[in-house]
């Protein structure tokens, strides 16, 4: 099973994936790493660790959905995972992709995520919202904003004391081991 990795920017989950796959835990092959962000820390480790890799936007590519489409299928994709990608899907790639794009969503779904819920919106939400038990949720993108159905989902206790930081550290920690776990689950080569 041949996976690609899409990340705008740090990456940490990119590393997590990786090292699941090398450790031997990931059944599977981190076959491209794709971002739209030249100076993202998800290419510049792509780069250090010599996976392959692409930089696509509308500056890099004339028709992009195309260019990422033909990427997909010279790299032999099976599986797109996302991870903190922050460019629309192209309808034409959920096509190709029926069921195999994975996305990770920082927070509780269906309640904390939906259109401008990303990021530390997220984390500030939850926090607001008063609900004891934040944590990260993978679930299959389709058309609609965080609303494919959920592979998987750890739930992190709220501190009295967190603020949007301390909160999403913890959250971060826990996207990291739960990303590989659904992947081998569901998608390994064994599973
Ligand atoms: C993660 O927190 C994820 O939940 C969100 O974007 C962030 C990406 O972080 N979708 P990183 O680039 O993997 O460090």
């Amino acid at each position: 099973m041949n996976f690609a990795v899409f990340a705008s920017g740090r990456g940490s989950n990119l590393r997590a994936l990786h090292a699941a796959q090398r450790r031997g835990d990931l059944p599977a092959r981190l076959a491209l790493v794709l971002s739209n962000n030249s100076k993202s820390g998800a290419l510049e480790y792509a780069r250090a660790e010599g996976l392959a890799w692409l930089h696509l936007s509308g500056k890099t590519h004339a028709d992009p959905d195309a260019a990422m489409l033909e990427a997909l299928r010279a790299h032999a994709i099976d599986l797109v995972v996302l991870a903190g990608y922050m460019k629309r899907i192209p309808d034409a790639l959920i096509e190709a992709y029926p069921g195999r794009i994975l996305n990770v969503h920082p927070g509780p779904l269906p309640r904390f995520g939906g259109h401008g819920m990303f990021g530390q919106h997220v984390h500030a939400a939850v926090l607001e919202s008063g609900v004891d038990l934040a944590g990260p949720t993978v679930h299959v993108v389709t058309g609609d904003y965080d609303e494919g159905p959920i592979l998987g989902h750890t739930p992190v206790p709220v501190l009295a004391d967190d603020d949007i930081a301390s909160l999403e550290r913890r959250v971060q920690a826990a996207e990291h081991d739960l990303y590989w776990r659904v992947i081998a689950q569901h998608f390994g080569d064994a599973g």
